[in-house]
């Protein structure tokens, strides 16, 4: 299961994606278009998931969706922007951000990049853009210096070190008895789930992708080190949209734009000072937060 993950978030074999596939140099929107969504479908990435979703579904009616977790979500980011993403649990936040990296086919609706619409293997090519990390990452039986470098394996040493700082990182690797030819061991035994974070954060800095999703990345980090990483993620290049799904507020306040879904839509949208004013789903978050 973890292995098939993987596959997904990094690891597309190459024949899936299609060379012939050219997307614009430059990213400046990204669009959702009333997306609807529901894990029925069949996705294009599982081949596991593909049979069970076939056989549950024949004979299938599209008029009924079943469980649909996303229900007509639209909304737009900007090249350079940093989108928060809060709501309850459950709520559909991860199921949104993998969608952008083309894990599933929407039901219905449109993803559109500059104003284009994308095709589904356009989709699939826009991954190699994409880097998520997520709440429990996983890393390789293999070095910490490898384990980053699986995010581009035509990084240099230097960038390779030079993310792991930018992840607040390098310390405790160079603090460990063999550094970054430290083996992890199965699923990072010896490391805390903070530091298999920071490792995955380092990863997806040096695939220096255009689109950043950072799904609850940095849930088990201490506030120190997370308010570093955030120093680190409101300093990015300003090429890139960054997606940032998190419990804290503290990490999700500067963003440019706040989207708050609940029960799969969007119910909120604007910055944390307009999100207080409307006195609603955000507002109560922030009081419980603060309490
Ligand atoms: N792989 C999956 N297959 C089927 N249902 C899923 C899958 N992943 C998530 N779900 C369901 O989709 C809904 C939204 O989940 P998720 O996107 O993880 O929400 P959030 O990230 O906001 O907690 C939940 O009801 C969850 O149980
Ligand atoms: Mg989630």
């Amino acid at each position: 299961m973890a292995l098939e993950r993987v596959r997904e978030l990094f690891n597309l074999p190459e024949e899936k994606v299609d060379k012939e596939i050219v997307l614009p140099e430059r990213l400046e929107e990204l669009e959702f278009e009333n997306v609807h969504f529901s894990y029925g479908t069949i996705s294009h990435t599982s081949p596991e998931r593909e049979e069970e979703s076939i056989s549950k579904s024949q004979p299938r009616d599209e008029s009924i969706s079943d469980n649909p977790v996303l229900k007509g979500i639209t909304f737009r980011a900007k090249r350079g922007e940093k989108i928060g993403i809060v709501g309850s649990s459950g709520g559909g936040k991860t199921t949104l951000l993998r969608l952008l990296a083309g894990l599933y086919e929407v039901d219905e609706g449109r993803i559109l990049l500059n104003g284009k619409r994308l095709t589904t293997a356009e989709l699939i090519a826009l991954r190699r853009q994409v880097a998520i990390v997520e709440q429990e990452p996983y890393l390789f039986n293999d070095t910490i210096y490898n384990n980053i470098r699986f995010g581009n394996g035509r990084a240099s040493e230097e960038e390779i070190y030079s993310a792991a700082r930018q992840a607040y990182a390098d310390e405790f690797i160079r603090r460990l008895p063999d550094g970054y030819q430290t083996e992890v061991g199965e699923k990072g035994a010896n490391l805390s789930v903070g530091q298999k974070q920071r490792i995955a954060i380092a990863r997806a800095l040096v695939k220096k992708p255009k689109i950043l999703v950072l799904d609850e990345a940095t849930s088990n980090i201490d506030s120190i080190s997370e308010e570093f990483i955030n120093r680190t993620i409101f300093s990015l290049p300003d090429d890139m949209i960054v997606f940032i799904i998190a419990h804290r507020l503290t990490t999700i306040w500067c963003c440019d734009k706040i989207l708050v879904l609940e029960e799969g839509k969007i119910v909120e949208e604007g910055t944390h000072q307009e999100l207080l004013r409307m006195n609603g789903y955000y507002k109560r978050f922030y009081n419980v937060y603060v309490e």
